[in-house]
């Protein structure tokens, strides 16, 4: 199944917009839109268990998020929506979850609030009825927005939770984006304090350094979402959607940010059980090595649609079936038998890790 259905064209609705991200990050011949460095998960090391003790069988790898019970550390970054293409993913995502029991997130609702035709592409909910799904929304509509009008759109969707994406590197990127990032702490602030629903804040895929993981935990967030470096970066995908020969971004930011192994890593005890981490999450000894460094779970999203344009719903299946069987067969070599012990285990990290990691607490 190919979800690449426009072609590139001066047209800078935010549909059209959406619609040229989806097809360049699906593209991985011909866009390099991951990070040049790494999460930087490969620096930590598992230490095999010969004599684990424990059966496979009984490893459990639930747990409960937002009031629901999840099948496994595991959710579906926020992604697509507005487009025809991204109507078709999001519904697939939306099954997959549901299947899976596993939350799901929307791409962000800006688009409705210019294009309420559209408002169908967002109401997933039916489809995923026993799994939290998760709406999404720039941090710059935080200030632009009336913030009632935001509540009833996030009602009406009737999506357990907003995110509110951090993307100050993508905006800065995009010639049409909003680059005045003053003010807007308060008006986060004050809407995660009235909401009616949990509110958790996220970024891109550059890291949230760690004293403001602490300031939005503080303002009451549900949960920050790291969504550190290592995966998409998105000044990549902006630089591809407006001129495809010229390097000029990929230059400088192709290895932009704080790498989500490293960031997690850098955050206090007070953070426990209120951290997502997500941000070229690929595999499910990253997931584990994720939920080992203090995540609750851990979320993934281009791997997710790539394999959705690869073979539809069975590709979002396989890649999720792959996920589970290997975390099982992780938490049994580890001799752990739920998320709680493997929370107690120790990795092994490299000196530059750590004092990547040591540096990093200061900020
Ligand atoms: C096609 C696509 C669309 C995305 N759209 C959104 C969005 O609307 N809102 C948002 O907060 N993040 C969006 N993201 C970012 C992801 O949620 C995630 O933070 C980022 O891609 C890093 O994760 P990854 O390395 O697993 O892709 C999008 C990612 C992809 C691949």
């Amino acid at each position: 199944m190919d979800i690449v259905s426009i072609n590139f064209q001066e047209n800078n609705s935010s549909i059209t917009r959406k619609a040229k991200h989806l097809d360049i990050c699906i593209d991985a011949g011909l866009y390099h839109i991951e990070s040049t460095i790494s999460t930087g998960f490969e620096k930590l090391k598992f230490v095999h268990n010969a004599l684990p003790e424990v059966s496979e069988a009984e490893v459990d790898t639930s747990m409960s998020m937002l009031g629901y019970s999840v099948s496994m550390p595991v959710f579906i970054s926020c992604m697509t929506g507005g487009s025809d293409g991204g109507f078709a993913a999001n519904c697939a995502l939306a099954e997959a979850a549901q299947k899976w029991k596993i939350p799901v997130g929307l791409g962000s609702i800006r688009v409705l609030f210019e294009h309420p035709e559209v408002l169908e592409h967002f109401q997933i909910k039916r489809i995923a009825p026993d799994v939290p799904v998760l709406a999404n929304l720039g941090a710059v509509q935080m200030r632009e927005l009336k913030h009632a009008d935001i509540v009833t759109l996030v009602e009406k969707l009737k999506a357990d939770a907003l995110v509110i994406h951090l993307n100050p590197g993508q905006e800065l990127a995009q010639p049409e984006g909003d680059t005045n990032f003053k003010g807007l702490l308060d008006p986060i602030t004050r809407f995660i304090r009235s909401a009616p629903f949990p509110v958790i804040v996220k970024e891109t895929g550059f890291g949230i350094k760690p004293s403001l993981v602490y300031r939005m935990l503080e303002a009451g967030a549900a949960y920050v979402d790291i969504a550190g470096a290592g995966g998409t970066n998105w000044m990549l995908v902006e630089s591809y959607r407006q001129n495809p020969q010229m390097p000029d971004l990929r230059e400088d930011f192709a290895d932009w940010g704080i790498p989500t192994a490293v960031n997690l890593a850098s955050l206090g005890e007070s953070t426990k059980g209120k951290v997502l981490a997500s941000g070229g999450i690929r595999t499910a000894s990253d997931i584990a090595k994720a939920i080992i460094l203090g995540a609750e779970s851990a979320g993934i999203a281009l791997p997710l649609i790539r394999a959705y344009n690869d073979d539809s719903s069975s590709g979002v299946h396989n890649y999720l079936t792959v996920i589970n069987r290997n975390l099982r067969i992780i938490m049994t070599l580890l001799g752990v038998k739920n998320l709680n012990e493997l929370r107690g285990v120790s990795l092994i990290q490299d000196s530059g890790f750590k004092n990547h990691v040591d540096a990093l607490k200061g900020f």
